[in-house]
């Protein structure tokens, strides 16, 4: 007999764990999320799309995960992509397929939400179309007003999503008959809003769209699931869950550097959303910080380094878009931004990635607070890209190291100069950093200050 729907839905122990970037992305999640998923049973997506490029490093062989929860590597984890995730069909059966080629096991471990809404072919049309007309049409003395997506569709899918009659969810492509009769109207509809872009000229064919997607739908139907019930099910097993943030808590459409963000909830805030599981489940939240930061696309990024030196980060920590392979702006670390973000997703520690990057420097900067307009300061992050676009970043300035980090076995025995700029982030953070990663593969980690052990590999 199954259990009481209300002993089914007591208070979980909080014995769960969320992986979140604290930055504008690209921080190492896939890294520590692949270094953790080892001591827990499930990884869950809730959020974002294939706008996210997360990378795995095992020996020899990297992988570039976009949809798919970085734990697929394990052959005997669950991967969960939740209902907050917009899922591109097409992408998805393609990184499905490349997996399998490189002999990773791809079945029944995968789970995906009947309520993740769909990326269609026209959203991506839309979200260039758009880009292009803001870009080129609208430039004017503040400059070109794009937002430098990664024109995966991500913001006009949420965006049908919000819209409600306009959205096709993953459970619709595995009904054929339903999925045309809605397609039928949809394509009425968006093909006016394309044309007014100047962008289309020729309609949308709903019946052609709707056979290529029910067939679609019949490659996922294995995977498709209620992934509510599912991580609750999981859960009342005793398996613990791992949640990996793609984008990160800076381009949070509603705490990031508005309107320079993506269209999800990427803080842990979206994940009660995003996959029906309540927060208080979730124990631990280790935030994911680089030892500079970096930004794809456009928007405001006050520590920015416009030169030389951002250049020599750009190529030391081989900064080119998993995604899209632009380069990454660079600039030095900025805790306002940081402890901002970990206040908002409720960090309990700190994994800071790239660390070996910042070796070979005469001199390190932290940004701690900011200069405003009228020359008063301030220690609190401004999620607004206008205001923020105004501040002048207050640095200290701590002594570099020459040293080469990334064989260091224990954290005691980095440069004084390297663990004073540690101890320097954790007092101003006001978390601890739990996980310093040395390199790209997962033995080039200390966690809780002393060398990972190597882990079976996939
Ligand atoms: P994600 O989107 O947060 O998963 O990060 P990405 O995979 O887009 O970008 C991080 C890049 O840095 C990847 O190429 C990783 O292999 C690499 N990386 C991760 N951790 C480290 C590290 O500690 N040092 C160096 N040098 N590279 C790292
Ligand atoms: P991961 O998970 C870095 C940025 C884009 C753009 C803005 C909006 O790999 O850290 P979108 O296509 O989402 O509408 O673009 O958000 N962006 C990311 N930047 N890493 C990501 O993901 C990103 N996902 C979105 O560059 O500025
Ligand atoms: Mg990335």
């Amino acid at each position: 007999m199954s259990a009481p729907h209300g002993r089914r839905t007591q208070t979980p122990t909080a014995s769960h764990t969320a992986i979140v970037g604290l930055q504008w992305g690209d921080e190492g999640k896939g890294k520590i999320v692949d270094l953790l998923t080892a001591e827990h049973d499930v990884i869950v997506r809730y959020n974002g799309g294939a706008n996210a490029g997360h990378t795995v490093q095992v020996g020899a062989e990297r992988y570039a995960l976009h949809l798919i929860p970085s734990g697929i590597l394990y052959p005997d984890k669950a991967c969960v992509i939740g209902n907050g995730v917009v899922v591109d069909p097409e992408k998805l059966l393609q990184e499905i397929d490349t997996l399998r080629q490189r002999g990773i096991q791809v079945g029944t471990n995968l789970r995906i939400s009947d309520r993740a809404h769909v990326v269609m072919p026209y959203h991506k049309e839309q979200d260039a179309a758009l880009e292009e007309y803001l870009g080129a049409k609208t430039a004017n003395a503040r400059g070109n007003l794009s937002i430098g997506t990664t024109r995966r569709g991500i913001g006009p899918a949420y965006a049908d999503k919000v819209r409600r009659s306009m959205a096709i969810r993953v459970g619709d492509l595995l009904d054929a008959d339903y999925l045309r009769s809605r397609l039928h109207v949809i394509c009425t509809l968006r093909t006016a809003e394309l044309e007014a872009l100047g962008v289309r000229t020729a309609p949308l064919d709903p019946d052609a769209l709707a056979a290529r997607y029910a067939e679609f739908g019949e490659r996922l139907r294995p995977h498709v699931d209620d992934s509510v019930y599912a991580l609750h099910d999981a859960m009342a097993a005793g398996r613990r869950l791992l949640f990996e943030g793609a984008n990160a808590s800076l381009l949070d459409i509603d705490h990031g550097t508005f309107p320079y963000v993506t269209s999800s909830n990427c803080s842990t805030l979206g994940i009660p959303a995003g996959t029906g599981v309540p927060g208080h489940a979730i124990g631990r939240v280790l935030g994911i910080m680089k030892a500079y930061s970096t930004r794809v696309g456009a928007g405001p990024f006050p520590t920015e380094l416009d030169n030389e030196l951002g250049q020599r980060i750009r190529e030391r920590g081989r900064e080119y878009g998993t995604t899209t392979g632009r380069p990454r702006r660079c600039g030095w670390l900025d805790l306002v931004a940081v402890r901002y973000s970990a206040m908002v997703c409720g960090a309990t520690g700190i994994a800071c990635t790239l660390f070996d990057v910042l070796s070979g420097l005469d001199e390190v900067k932290l940004c701690v607070r900011y200069r405003l307009p009228d020359g008063s300061e301030t220690d609190r992050f401004i999620p607004d890209a206008h205001r923020l676009e105004g501040v002048e970043p207050i640095y200290e300035t701590l002594p570099g190291w020459s040293e080469d980090v990334r064989e260091a076995p224990d954290r005691d025995s980095l440069p004084e100069a390297a663990r004073r700029y540690l101890a320097r982030i954790e007092q101003v953070v006001g978390v601890p950093i739990e996980v310093v990663s040395l390199g790209p593969e997962r033995t080039q980690t200390l966690v809780d200050g002393r060398r990972a052990a190597a882990l079976a590999t996939a």
